[in-house]
């Protein structure tokens, strides 16, 4: 194995000698000589933390709520030793990290056994060809409504200027709704056939109204790393006399363009600019308050702006959001955010030289989400099937031949109207093939739909029902590339997708309540001849530690 090659991201106490000899014992072809890595030790616990006046069990990493930031550089290899010391199993997500040829540690149940209580388990995967802002979250057993969420960073290799003057500093901004409800009950009433109740608030950097400061020199320029961590709510987000210039989506650089307020849905990241350029030496309110509710009582995060000086309250009342339920503002917004093609990123060609526009599509596949009675409770559906997970993930059983886990194509490419069922579906797709994903909304509800593994061209979105003439109007030039998208109340929103990436990923809502009940389906990309292993340099072997279980046990 060659010398590391930088020891920069490393946490200063580990010894050396130690990492190396980590690396020796764990799988080398996951490591690319070249690349650095950053090693950290997670340790999941539960506490009390009590925002909105009632006491509530979270889940802290390393006793921080939100939990610590991830912070990494491209290519960088990392290892992320997680130790749980809850009373049940946990598994954690990477939400937007593409975990190139390595669905083995995607930390969703379908690719994972969770970690069992008072054991630990390390990920490792590489920020192969990214940047941007993500989060991770707990995918296990409703337990992101107890937090154990955090921010991750790829940050540009130094080689490869950003497409904006270098800010003073960088912050994230996790946002979400709170419920004041213990994990476990509203898990339990899930389970009964109860509603998620309405949030009763919204944390911003785990913290309510009034109590998340953030600092800026007046005069200077910061990069908000925002991400929409809740359960459910769209927030929408703005800092008073404050311009948001939009830089970055999932890991795209965006044409850079000022917004008074940004939509964000939930599951999706942002980055924005924000110049202290306000006279008055002040404070300012930042907000994030919900939309689109669904019947419930709007939320609102609030915290605060002081410029460097000023410890006061803010001046004049709280900006107004836009109306609740303005669905075409928030379109023609969506709308708006477009790539940057000429802007360099993870590779030093811009991020304009991928021509997606020449690609002739390969399969289309429209998913419909659904809501069903089915054994008298609410249940969700993608194609009229409600997804059940098995007692052993999809891509043990995958990679152990054990029949009968999930059925391959168990949902039609197009809804046929079938009489809505339990299932364990598993799109069958092939490696390099192109393909169209539609998403089809018809409830009077907003969606917001999530691909692991990828990031997908976001091309077209409308109200009404798709049809292939839809296509005339997709925007095949500079449409974002991203991994989170949302679909409007009655309409679809349409993406495009080249699957280089072998392994089984996670369609998800990004809704925890619908996907809890169902809303979800997976996607094996395999290569043509399933009855050999995939070469190495396309998929990961298996890593050697793999947590078994299920019929995978044995
Ligand atoms: C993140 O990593 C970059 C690159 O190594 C470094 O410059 C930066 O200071 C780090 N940020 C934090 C908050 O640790
Ligand atoms: C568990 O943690 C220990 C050290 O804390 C480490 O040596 C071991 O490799 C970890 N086990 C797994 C499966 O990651
Ligand atoms: C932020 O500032 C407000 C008022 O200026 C204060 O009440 C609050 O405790 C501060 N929060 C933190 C975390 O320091
Ligand atoms: C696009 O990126 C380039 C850097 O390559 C930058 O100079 C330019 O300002 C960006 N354009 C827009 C409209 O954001
Ligand atoms: C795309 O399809 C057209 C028409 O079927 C064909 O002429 C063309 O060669 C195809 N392009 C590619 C890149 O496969
Ligand atoms: C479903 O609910 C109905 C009415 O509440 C009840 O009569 C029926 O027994 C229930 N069926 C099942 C399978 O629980």
């Amino acid at each position: 194995m060659a010398m590391i090659s930088s020891i920069t991201t490393l946490r200063p106490s580990i010894p050396l000698i130690l990492i190396t000899s980590f690396l020796l014992l764990s799988s080398p072809l996951l490591v690319t000589s070249e690349d650095p890595y950053v090693f950290v030790d997670w340790v999941v616990t539960y506490s009390q933390i009590s925002p909105y006046g009632v006491q509530k069990q979270v889940i802290m990493i390393n006793d921080q709520f939100p939990g610590p930031l991830l912070n990494t550089t491209t290519n960088d290899n990392v290892f992320v030793n997680v130790h749980n010391q809850l009373s049940e199993p946990f598994l954690l997500t990477w939400n937007g990290v593409q975990m190139r040829k390595n669905s083995w540690n995607d930390g969703v149940e379908g690719t994972n056994c969770p970690i069992a209580p008072g054991k630990n388990w390390t990920y490792s995967f590489q920020m192969k060809d990214q940047i941007g802002s993500f989060f991770y979250f707990p995918s296990f057993g409703f337990q992101k409504a107890a937090g154990g969420y955090g921010p991750i960073r790829i940050n540009n290799r130094e080689v490869i200027p950003i497409p904006f003057d270098q800010p003073e500093g960088d912050f994230d901004v996790l946002i979400g709704d709170w419920y004041n409800s213990d994990y476990k009950e509203l898990r339990s009433s899930l389970d009964d056939g109860v509603k998620l109740p309405s949030p009763d608030g919204v944390l911003i950097n785990g913290l309510p109204q009034y109590k998340a400061n953030f600092t800026f020199q007046p005069g200077a320029t910061y990069r908000l790393r925002i991400s929409n961590v809740g359960l459910k709510a769209t927030l929408n987000f703005q800092i008073q006399g404050h311009k948001l210039l939009l830089i970055e989506t999932e890991g795209s650089y965006t044409i850079q363009q000022y917004y008074d307020t940004l939509d964000i849905h939930v599951g999706q990241s942002y980055s924005v600019l924000v110049t202290a350029d306000q006279p008055e030496i002040a404070t300012y309110y930042m907000v994030a308050k919900s939309r689109f509710s669904d019947g419930d009582i709007p939320v609102t995060g609030i915290a605060f702006v002081h410029y460097s000086g000023s410890n006061g309250q803010p001046v004049g009342s709280l900006p107004q959001s836009p109306c609740s339920n303005d669905y075409t503002y928030s379109m023609k917004q969506a709308l708006s955010i477009r790539r940057n093609l000429t802007a360099g990123a993870a590779r030093p060609n811009p991020q304009g030289s991928y021509h997606y526009e020449r690609i002739n599509i390969t399969r289309t596949i429209i998913l419909k989400n659904g809501a069903a009675l089915i054994s008298n409770i609410t249940h969700y559906t993608v194609n009229d099937v409600s997804f059940v997970y098995p007692d052993t993930p999809l891509k043990l059983a995958d990679y152990y031949h054990i029949p009968d886990v999930f059925t391959l194509n168990g949902i039609p490419d197009i809804p046929d109207g079938r009489v809505p069922v339990f299932g364990t579906p598993v799109i069958d797709a092939l490696y390099k093939d192109f393909v169209q994903i539609v998403f089809q909304n018809n409830q009077p509800i907003i969606q917001t739909w999530h691909l692991d593994g990828y990031s997908f061209f976001v091309v077209g979105m409308d109200g009404g029902n798709w049809d292939a003439s839809k296509k005339k109007g997709y925007n095949m030039m500079d449409a974002v590339s991203r991994s989170t998208i949302e679909v409007y109340p009655f309409s679809w929103t349409a993406v495009l997708v080249p699957l280089d990436n072998l392994g089984m990923w996670n369609i998800r809502s990004q809704d925890e309540e619908k996907r809890y009940l169902g809303q979800e389906v997976y996607m094996r990309v395999r290569g043509v001849d399933t009855s050999v292993l995939p070469n190495p340099r396309d998929e990961n072997p298996i890593p050697s530690s793999i947590i078994k279980c299920g019929r995978a046990a044995n």
